[in-house]
Formats: C-alpha cells, sequence, structure tokens
C-alpha cells in the first residue's frame, strides 16, 4: 500500500505523455519512434528519478525510518530528487558526495543544501567502496532510523515504480529504449516486460560492461534474454560530447522542440538514431524510448568534448 504522505505528494504529479517523433529519417527507415515523457512528470523529481524513488521512499515510510542516505556525483539527478522528496515527506536526508569540495558549488548541490540535505565530500576510492552496500541496512554504522539507499535507488524495490511505465504506455510496441546509468531502470523494463519485447540500454559512461551483471542481479531470479545494452554511445564518457553528438541534439531539439540532457537522453537517442540507420531495427517496427528528464544537470554543466 502506498504510504499516504506519497499518495498527496504524487497528486502534484502531472501525466507523463507519450509523442510520435516525427522524421523523414524515421519515415525512410520505416520504423516509428515513440517518446514517453517521463521529462514532464514534476520539475524536480522528473523522468526515471520519482519511478524508482517511490517504493523506496514507501518502503522507509513504513518501517518508520527518519533518515535516507545515498551517494552521488556533484550533479546528481538522483540526489537532487532525493532531496526534495525528502523536504516533502518531513524526511532528513543525507549524502556522500563524490569528489573534493569544489570551490564553486553546482547548481545541484546548491538546491540540494537549500533542502536541507547534508553532504559529506569523499574521496573517489571511498565512494567506489560504498558501492558495495546493496542493502538499505548494510552500509556500516547506520543508527535505528537511518536507511540506506545505493548510488542511482539501484534497489530491487526501484523496479516496482518502473514497472507503472510500461503499463502506462497506451500503443503497441516492438522495443523499448532507456539510457543506462546504474542499470537499475533498465532492469525494471526488462522485469516488467514479456519476452517478445526487445529491450535496448545505452550506456552512458565508458567502460560499462559490468552492467550486464548488475541489471541480471536487480532482476534475479528471473531470467531474460531479451535485452542488451549498447556500451559503445558513450561519446568518450561520463558527461562527454563529441561534435557529432551536439550536432544531433542541436538538430533534434530544433525539430523536434524536445529538451535533451547531454548525460543520457541525447546519447540515448543518437544511438537510436544512428541504429536505425543502420537498419538494425526492422522495417515496420515500433520503439517506444523513456525520456528518463535529468535537464537540471545541464544547468552550468561544462561537458568536455573529445
Ligand atoms: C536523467 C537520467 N537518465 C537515465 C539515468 C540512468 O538510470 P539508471 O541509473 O537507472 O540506469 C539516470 C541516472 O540515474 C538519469 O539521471
Amino acid at each position: 500500500m502506498l504510504h499516504p504522505a506519497l499518495t498527496t505528494l504524487e497528486q502534484r504529479f502531472s501525466d507523463s505523455p507519450i509523442q510520435k517523433v516525427d522524421d523523414t529519417l524515421l519515415q525512410q527507415a520505416g520504423v516509428e519512434l515513440w517518446l514517453k515523457r517521463d521529462d514532464l512528470i514534476h520539475p524536480v523529481i522528473s523522468g526515471n528519478k520519482w519511478r524508482k524513488l517511490k517504493y523506496i521512499l514507501n518502503h522507509a515510510l513504513h518501517k518508520k525510518m527518519h533518515t535516507i542516505i545515498s551517494m552521488g556525483g556533484p550533479w546528481s539527478n538522483h540526489l537532487h530528487a532525493l532531496a526534495y522528496a525528502g523536504k516533502q515527506l518531513g524526511l532528513t536526508t543525507k549524502a556522500f558526495v563524490r569528489g573534493e569540495k569544489p570551490d564553486v558549488l553546482s547548481p545541484t548541490l546548491r538546491d540540494v543544501l537549500a533542502w536541507g540535505m547534508e553532504i559529506h565530500f569523499v574521496s573517489r576510492h571511498y565512494y567506489r567502496e560504498l558501492r558495495q552496500y546493496r542493502q538499505f541496512d548494510s552500509l556500516p554504522d547506520l543508527i535505528p532510523g537511518e536507511y540506506w539507499l545505493p548510488e542511482g535507488g539501484a534497489s530491487p524495490l526501484a523496479l516496482q515504480g518502473v514497472h507503472e511505465i510500461v503499463t502506462e504506455i497506451p500503443v503497441q510496441y516492438d522495443s523499448l529504449a532507456v539510457a543506462v546509468g546504474t542499470g537499475t531502470t533498465l532492469a525494471g523494463l526488462i522485469a516488467a516486460s514479456n519476452h517478445d519485447t526487445q529491450i535496448v540500454g545505452i550506456a552512458a559512461l565508458k567502460g560499462a560492461a559490468f552492467l550486464d551483471d548488475d541489471v541480471k542481479r536487480l532482476i534475479a531470479p528471473e531470467e531474460k534474454a531479451n535485452w542488451k545494452i549498447l556500451l559503445d554511445y558513450h561519446a568518450g564518457g561520463f558527461a562527454r560530447t563529441t561534435p557529432a553528438l551536439l550536432a544531433f541534439i542541436q538538430q533534434f531539439e530544433a525539430q523536434q522542440r524536445i529538451p535533451l540532457d547531454r548525460v543520457y537522453n541525447a546519447k540515448m537517442l543518437y544511438a537510436l538514431y544512428d541504429q536505425i540507420q543502420q537498419g538494425l531495427f526492422p522495417r515496420g517496427s515500433r520503439i517506444v524510448a523513456i525520456h528518463t528528464g535529468g535537464l537540471q544537470g545541464m544547468r552550468t554543466m561544462t561537458s568536455r568534448c573529445d
């Protein structure tokens, strides 16, 4: 059962419409591409953030936890959404933030501090160590009432919220696509779909072959073979860009009037266009891609271009 505080919060959210991408390139390839606009759900807890947090927060509230502790980078969409949700729900939030404290805080960190999140800058080494703690009660030295939330909301409970994306799609489709950070959203799509749907994840970071195991762990004990993660569309690494990616974003945004973040959704759509043009999606197929939001992270982010 959804905790009443979450029901109240969710009442302030907007629907996530689905929208066909109208483009002659797609028409020539005979492929339909639709976008599920989760970016429009809420100005702060947008995209997959709400989907992933919803049942985790529900678990914490039902267990009468008072504090959620998590981790993320200085532009983390996850920490941004968590701090905001925590404030709305009367929960204390704390976070380990990767790297040294910068002289000038990112807009993301300024927001989370304003919403009351307590932040601790930690070394990259310590940050990596934190990734081993996967259960809500597994972080050492937790005190009663403190709830540990792994990076990016990577918890099996997150899959339940992602399931709701799938149940909301009002059209028939052959494939689902989503950008991949921790693989949690992808795992949720896999778990919620039947074996006939092809599910494609597009990794936002370089050298992300380990994600296969992370996704398998999240969907266990179920085993499915109808999914894959494309590893070669990272554009040089996490938050990096290439001139080709920037040109794609400019053209897509101008034509479709749909804003894209460079870190996740731009790479996902660039990859889909590339694969469609290579004929890797059969003519007549319909793809639904999930727009996972993330636009807050673009404020003053200077993405590196290779
Ligand atoms: C905007 C956006 N899209 C996609 C993702 C990837 O989601 P996941 O970590 O569930 O793979 C993230 C990161 O969580 C994100 O912030």
